[in-house]
């Protein structure tokens, strides 16, 4: 299989796919991922029509979920995995018997899509940070807080990816993760990178989409560059 891969600094980034790459990396203290969600795509009536997000995330394939054998507990301490609502019955059971311990965390948005869909509405974004011995979550009491609160990202700021994280809500994750290494199998633009650099952690990032590698890229180079 044909796989690029550029070093910036502290951070190493392949492009390629991650069910093939990941198992060649070995040992990560933290896998952090945004992994494809797994949610009903459409709907949404009359504001729906009119945003194209939602049809970037399926032209994407970002709304068919993931495998999670991508997750392996014999080749990371913790994991920290985003996620739709709709996948945590089955994502709970499947870290409960991989890790030790786990916390369901929130990202609470500022500025929610004005949807609901005959369901709630999308306020909250999940994530679960998983660890086993030694890896539990790190930093000042203030900072061990399950939920961040976060405008999601606009216009520039999200960087032509429909599903970009927010610098805030992943320099909280990464401040969180214990140990030296962060890896994330499911990159995008980026964003865990970005967070890993500047917290002065080593990186390794894998995406299979050209474009968001690029971004990436350019991302990460900033981040390293601004450190001096
Ligand atoms: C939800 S997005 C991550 C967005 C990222 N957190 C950010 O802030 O930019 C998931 C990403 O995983 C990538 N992806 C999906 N399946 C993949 C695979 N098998 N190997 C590598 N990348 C994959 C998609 O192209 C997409 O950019």
């Amino acid at each position: 299989m044909s796989r690029t891969i550029v070093n910036i600094g502290p951070a190493r980034l392949y492009l390629g796919d991650s069910y093939a790459i990941r198992p060649t990396l070995g040992w990560m203290d933290a896998d952090v991922m945004d992994p494809p969600y797994v949610f009903r795509a459409a709907g949404g009536g009359h504001y729906r029509k009119s945003r194209t997000g939602m049809d970037e995330i399926m032209e994407q394939g970002l709304d068919q979920g993931f495998d999670h054998s991508i997750i392996n507990p014999l080749m990371c301490g913790a994991v920290v995995v985003f996620c739709h609502n709709d996948q945590l019955p089955k994502l709970l059971p499947y870290l409960d018997g991989s890790f030790k311990r786990q916390a369901v965390c929130i990202w609470r948005k500022l500025n929610p899509q004005p949807v609901a869909n005959k369901h709630y509405r999308p306020v909250m974004e999940f994530y679960v940070h998983a660890w086993n011995d030694g890896f539990h979550p790190q930093g000042e009491l203030a900072d061990l807080d399950r939920q961040i609160v976060a405008m999601s990202p606009r216009g520039a700021d999200k960087f032509g990816h429909p599903t970009v994280k927010p610098d805030a809500v992943m320099d909280k994750i990464v401040r969180n993760v214990a140990g030296e290494t962060v890896c994330d199998p499911f990159m995008g633009t980026g964003s865990t990178g970005v967070a890993a650099v500047r917290a002065g952690k080593r990186f390794v990032g894998i995406e299979h989409n050209p474009a968001h590698f690029e971004t990436a890229v350019r991302r990460i180079t900033e981040a390293v560059e601004a450190l001096g």
